[in-house]
């Protein structure tokens, strides 16, 4: 990674699923634009060690129980004195076709988007009310919009995480807070899940012919997560090398 653009001194920008993938290049992303970043996940050790080799603050929180997600936003304030921004990126999945679901697999793929994304923006408006500023920026996928087979959980989720971004865009706009999503599509270990000839069926199927390595998202989330971008909110914008056109 070349140089960045993005100034965020000053700014203190969470991070959630950051030990590795999408989330961890965001924060390494923000950590060379100066943030003050406090990295997020349930695989402890893993979080510990992404943040000590970027510079940032790790904390192993559940994103899916309210007490986690309430020590790691009080943990935020209390080390580096205000939130700026959260990117809501923690994610999980369980798929099956909807006949072969169990009520566990459906209720932790609800839980960790869906609930995760509700907790962390309830944690945080306080903060961005008080100081009157604050930018959200929420991960969904394609499979919220146009379904994908075995996903049915997870396009649930993605989907209503759309909706919540609407609706907290509407909510929180007054206080100077926009909320934003990004419509990913990067090669992790999230992707590398999926069998390699519907990979191969997949990456036909995006105009730049390939998955993007997990450091292209976060231009566009650091893009959303400026000050500059203070008049936009409630947008989804698909970073996925043209697949949704
Ligand atoms: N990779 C893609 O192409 C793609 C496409 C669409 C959407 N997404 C979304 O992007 C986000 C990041 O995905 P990724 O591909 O980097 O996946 P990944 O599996 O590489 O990383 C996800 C991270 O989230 C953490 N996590 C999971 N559950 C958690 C919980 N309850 N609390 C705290 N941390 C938790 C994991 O430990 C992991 O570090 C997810 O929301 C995913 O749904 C990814």
């Amino acid at each position: 990674m070349g140089n960045i653009a993005y100034d965020f001194t000053g700014r203190t920008v969470l991070v959630t699923g950051a030990a590795r993938g999408i989330g961890f290049e965001v924060a390494a992303f923000f950590r060379k634009a100066n943030a003050d970043v406090i990295l997020v996940d349930f695989d402890g050790p893993e979080v510990m060690e992404a943040a000590a080799k970027i510079g940032g603050i790790g904390v192993q929180a559940d994103v899916s129980k309210t007490d986690d997600v309430e020590r790691s936003v009080a943990l935020a304030v209390e080390k580096t004195g205000r939130l700026d921004v959260v990117v809501n990126n923690a994610g999980i999945l369980r798929d099956k076709v909807v006949w072969k679901l169990t009520d566990e697999d459906w209720d932790a793929v609800l839980a960790v988007h869906a609930g995760g994304t509700f907790r962390y923006t309830r944690a945080a408006v306080p903060h961005f009310r008080a100081q009157n500023y604050g930018r959200i920026i929420n991960v969904t996928s394609y499979t919220g919009l146009r379904g994908n087979t075995g996903q049915s959980n997870y396009s649930m989720a993605k989907a209503g995480i759309i909706g919540f971004t609407k609706t907290t865009a509407k909510e929180l706009a007054r206080f100077g807070v926009t909320v934003n999503a990004i419509s990913p599509n990067a090669e992790t270990r999230m992707v590398a899940s999926i069998p390699p000839e519907k990979l191969a069926e997949l990456a036909a199927g995006v105009p730049m012919g390939r998955f993007a390595h997990p450091s292209e998202m976060a231009a566009a989330i650091a893009f959303l997560a400026s000050e500059e971008a203070g008049y936009i909110t409630g947008v989804v914008v698909p970073v996925d090398g043209g697949m949704s056109m």
